[in-house]
């Protein structure tokens, strides 16, 4: 059992194997919340809370009415904070009652245990994989005065050590109410000293990491773009002070949720710190009729002592089993080529079956075809929503252009941009109330879009039916799902004005039930994740789509950064990766295709450049990473993934995959520029058997010059060392004078 609720003292305990998590409702129903951190036993650690007078903390009436000043909602740890009712920090859940007021006092009345996940209705959500002893707690809150009830859903699984909160609210009283802002997690801290990272970023420059101390007042990041951005990735860990890659608490968040999030972390008045994380509600107000129901998706939290990188594999294990799906959850996905970076909006179908032919030839799997085959779509302006291919530009029919890759024996892959509509498009002058746009204004452009309504259900059957016929005619086997530009002007005819607040959440509702339709028509169909790059990266996409283009830059020496920090939270094998050509379209920058290779291996591992161009040593050099990135597979992208250096630390980013067995590992070091007469770069291994011995292969096989000779000489040998050795003394890197060099030292155990 990992849900024990002990009747004699109160205290609901959630255990995993590494974490225990406590919550315990008191004399008048608040629901404290008592710990999470190392397992907790089923000790009652109420006592720990602290309870004085502190002035201007309010009392509720009936401690106060006896004259017992130290008890506030105000320094109280809980579960669920309500806005309104003498808690003055950041809260997750304010309502407006139907007289305006908005004060909200939820009380504990029940709960119940059930074995299995909760599943959320609608929405994505984490799920058992296969029998791991996952449980289901629900706890249920009441504020019979407001007509308002409120269960708390956590969802415990074990093995993994992860526990999930999500959280439903009703009317249950006799007119409606507006529900203003609904965060499931509210996690308070009684004490401690905390750094709070998060993941910020730009369109080309995703998910960087910043670590910053929690400090008195509100700290906060979100988004209202009306998808989760680039911007900010709606993820977060806490860290004790000393924590480090390797050693320490760490406490991790992130949202299954594509919209609009906040994420809030306050230290208060007496240095307890509070993380409140949920929709964001600036865009929000649901209205509730009585009986109706609002429910929040659920954010995973995880708790390591093994530092930052604890966290990032309890995440990775978690969202690689139990929240990514379907046939392709567990096996190698094709190695694509996509023709964007090859031919842009400029080609036909015989050219992109010239670039199927070389690519199969060198063992690329999948052809993909990126924007521009629809419509009159020759370029960003114009035709966004007219999804019937343009045979005229393609000199052929799509099911004949399907037809000639797949006699290639290649999959067909195909873009779409499902949530947008563009001014000049059929699909605009036939439906114009069909895009975003608030009634007598005209709303923004970008990269000349509109948005599509997704919040309607008849928007929404529209796009089912066009890509289902799509797909059913060309036979494709993957769609790249893109979403190119940030929500604004957020107005839908499909809702009167008092329910505008809702269009925001629908959207995402919209967009879900879509991918929904999609895959329970094609079982089979693997969809990538897209937002002008990594727009959209979360557990909420990844439910459906089992990977997701990480970023629009392809710079292998920019994606270091973009890869490293997008490791945090998400494993190697969600995020889309390219070989892309040199130099690179987005910096200019010239690196070697061994490097290009390495980088994207660590990633999905596709390519995005016009195979016919290059020439017979780049030919050879990419048949070669093919054959390293079959053979290193298991270990690259199901094993578990170590960060040995940051991207912008000695010169030098070394990372490591470790086989799940600890068999076999695969460390991959890029240097970022040349240094004359170089400072060796030592790097202590991890993961590793420390009484087994393992053999070091170098690859590439060939090492260059003299000079690469001489720096990779200890590794011609192929040397034997004991696990122990390697992750205390550790392996230096070669180099050699090649800008941007890189290697891959794979290691095997004998
Ligand atoms: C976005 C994507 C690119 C490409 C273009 C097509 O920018 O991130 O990969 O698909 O759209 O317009």
């Amino acid at each position: 059992m990992s849900i024990v609720y002990n009747r004699e003292n109160g205290t609901i305990t959630l255990n995993t194997r590494h974490s225990g998590y406590q919550m315990k409702a008191d004399e008048i129903g608040t629901l404290l919340h008592t710990w999470y951190g190392e397992p907790a036993g089923e000790e009652d650690l109420s006592y720990a809370i602290f309870r004085m007078n502190r002035g201007f903390s309010g009392n509720p009436y009936e401690k106060g009415s006896i004259d017992d000043r130290s008890y506030s909602l105000d320094q109280l740890p809980q579960e669920i904070s309500c806005f309104g009712t003498g808690d003055y920090r950041a809260s997750s859940v304010m309502m407006r009652q139907e007289d305006g007021s908005r004060a909200l006092r939820l009380r504990f009345r029940d709960c119940e245990i059930q074995p299995g996940k909760y599943t959320l209705p609608g929405l994505p959500a984490s799920y058992e994989d296969g029998k791991e002893g996952a449980e289901t707690l629900t706890v249920v809150m009441e504020d019979p005065e407001a007509g308002v009830k409120a269960e708390l859903f956590y969802g415990v699984f074990p093995e993994k050590d992860v526990i999930t909160r999500a959280m439903r609210i009703t009317n249950t009283g006799t007119a409606a109410k507006t529900l203003l802002k609904a965060a499931p997690m509210n996690l308070d801290f009684i004490s401690g000293d905390y750094d709070l990272t998060g993941f910020y970023g730009k369109w080309a420059k995703e998910r960087v990491p910043e670590r910053e101390p929690v400090r008195h007042g509100i700290q906060s990041f979100g988004s209202v773009r009306g998808s989760s951005s680039q911007h900010h990735n709606p993820s977060a860990i806490l860290s004790e002070k000393n924590a480090t890659e390797t050693q320490g608490k760490c406490w991790g968040f992130t949202f299954v949720y594509s919209g609009e999030f906040l994420f809030e972390a306050e230290k208060d008045m007496i240095d307890q710190t509070r993380l409140v994380f949920g929709i964001h509600p600036d865009n929000f107000e649901w209205v509730l009729e009585p009986g109706e129901s609002f429910t929040t998706p659920e954010v995973v939290m995880t708790y390591s002592e093994e530092g930052f990188s604890g966290i990032s594999r309890r995440f990775h294990d978690f969202i690689r089993k139990n929240i990514v799906r379907g046939p392709w959850r567990d096996c190698r996905r094709p190695i694509l080529i996509n023709n964007w970076e090859a031919t842009y909006f400029n080609f036909t179908g015989e050219k992109l079956v010239d670039i199927a032919k070389t690519a199969k030839d060198l063992g690329i799997e999948m052809l993909v075809m990126d924007d521009g085959w629809f419509g009159l779509r020759n370029s960003d302006n114009n035709a966004l929503g007219d999804w019937d291919p343009n045979e005229e530009k393609l000199g052929m029919s799509l099911s004949e252009l399907g037809k000639r890759i797949r006699e290639l024996g290649m999959r067909f892959g195909i873009w779409f941009e499902p949530e947008t509509i563009s001014e000049d498009s059929d699909l605009f002058r036939a439906h114009p109330d069909w895009a975003v746009a608030i009634p007598g204004r005209k709303p923004d452009l970008s990269r000349h879009e509109l948005i599509l309504d997704m919040s309607r259900e008849d928007v929404q059957d529209f796009i089912i039916e066009k890509m289902c016929s799509v797909i059913a005619s060309s036979g494709v086997s993957y769609v790249k799902w893109d979403f190119n530009r940030s929500v604004c002007d957020k107005y839908t005819h499909a809702l009167p004005a008092s329910r505008q607040g809702e269009m925001a959440h629908r959207f995402v509702l919209g967009t879900y039930r879509v991918l929904d339709a999609l895959l329970t028509r094609f079982p089979e169909l693997l969809i990538e994740g897209c937002s002008g790059g990594g727009g959209r990266f979360d557990c909420g996409m990844l439910y459906y789509t089992p990977q997701i283009w990480c970023s629009d830059n392809t710079d292998p020496i920019e994606r270091l950064m973009i890869q490293y920090g997008s490791s945090f939270i998400y494993p190697v094998n969600t995020m889309g990766a390219h070989v892309s050509a040199s130099p690179n379209h987005q910096t200019g920058r010239n690196t070697p295709m061994e490097t290009r290779s390495a980088v994207a291996m660590s990633g999905t591992f596709g390519y995005e450049l016009d195979p016919t161009k290059l020439t017979d040593a780049e030919k050879e050099e990419i048949r070669r990473g093919i054959g390293v990135f079959k053979e290193l597979y298991e270990t690259l992208q199901q094993g578990d993934y170590y960060r040995l250096t940051p991207p912008d630390g000695p010169g030098c980013t070394v990372f490591e995959e470790v086989k799940k067995d600890g068999s076999k590992a695969v460390v991959t070091a890029v240097y970022d520029h040349v240094r004359a007469n170089l400072t060796p770069v030592y790097t202590a291994l991890r993961g590793l058997k420390a009484e087994s011995s393992y053999r070091l292969r170098l690859i590439p096989g060939h090492i260059g010059d003299e000079r690469g000779r001489l720096f990779a000489a200890f590794y011609m040998n192929e040397p034997v060392l004991t696990g122990r050795t390697l992750m205390s003394r550790g392996i230096y890197i070669p180099h050699y004078s090649k800008e941007y060099q890189s290697w891959q030292i794979v290691l095997e155990e004998i």
